[in-house]
């Protein structure tokens, strides 16, 4: 059955190279595999599948991405027994979940409150009262807060299906709103770049506490890197482990 195309998806075009620069980053997936509750897991903003794969040998895994395209090239890697989904993390309804997993950055690119307390809503009800929600986001980096705008640099090199890609990164700053928009350029073999427009918003960790807070949650614990490190000062990562209020 063909999928629904989602609608400006800045991933589209550049799946095979967000795979080759990400799949061998897993230190997270080691984490979430020595605090994992047992269940069925869900993930949302799976992207290509790196986490699920990483943790479906041990539980049934369910995978859900906005992108069709993501999820098309989730679907290809495998393995076949994750069930993947092209879905919205706003507005999902697949059955009760042990466990739920936001990694790398997913729940960033939910635009606003609303869009926020419709997802935690999502994961209440799909948790039914139990199980953790683990949500992964990219620590606001003090030094950079006061530039408006970074210029185009080199992010990451590599090849992708034989070709030499560059990836570059603009970035935007809203430091006040808490916002970023980064413009990510893959140069490959000499053509013009292939542009991917990202738009995040940073969470300090008690905006993201009280967010939970407000919407049904507790955090239990947080880290400020995937190694289980405090949140501090400088730290990269922003990782809350949260509960249902019972
Ligand atoms: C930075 S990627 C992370 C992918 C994957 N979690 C990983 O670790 O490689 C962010 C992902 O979030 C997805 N995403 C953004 N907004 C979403 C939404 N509202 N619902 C579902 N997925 C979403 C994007 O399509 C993208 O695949």
């Amino acid at each position: 059955m063909p999928l629904p195309v989602s609608p400006s998806d800045p991933y589209r075009s550049i799946v095979a190279a967000y795979d080759a620069e990400f799949d061998g980053a897993n230190a997270d997936t080691a984490g979430y595999a020595s605090r994992a509750v047992g269940g069925s897991l869900l993930v949302l903003g799976c992207g290509t599948g790196r986490v699920c794969r990483g943790l479906a040998s041990t539980r049934p895994v369910t995978g859900l991405d906005r992108s069709t395209a993501m999820i098309e090239g989730a679907r290809q890697r495998g393995p076949e027994g994750v069930r993947w989904v092209v879905g919205d993390m706003t507005d999902f309804d697949l059955g009760p979940f042990g466990e739920i997993i936001i990694p790398n950055a997913s729940f960033a690119f939910l635009p606003d409150r609303r869009a926020r307390a419709a997802c935690l809503a999502r994961c209440l009800r799909a948790l039914a009262g139990s199980g953790p929600l683990t949500i992964d986001l990219p620590a606001p980096d003090a030094a950079l807060s006061a530039d408006a705008h970074t210029p185009e640099r080199l992010a990451w090199e590599g090849q992708v299906d034989g070709a030499r890609v560059r990836r570059t990164r603009e970035v935007f700053r809203s430091p006040r709103m808490g916002n970023l928009r980064l413009i990510d350029r893959y140069y490959i073999d000499g053509a013009a770049p292939i542009e991917s427009v990202l738009a995040l918003h940073l969470f300090t960790p008690d905006e993201l506490e009280w967010m939970l807070e407000a919407n049904g949650f507790y955090v239990e614990q947080a880290w400020g890197d995937h190694v289980g490190g405090l949140v501090r000062e400088g730290c990269d990562r922003l990782l809350v482990r949260a509960l249902p209020v019972g």
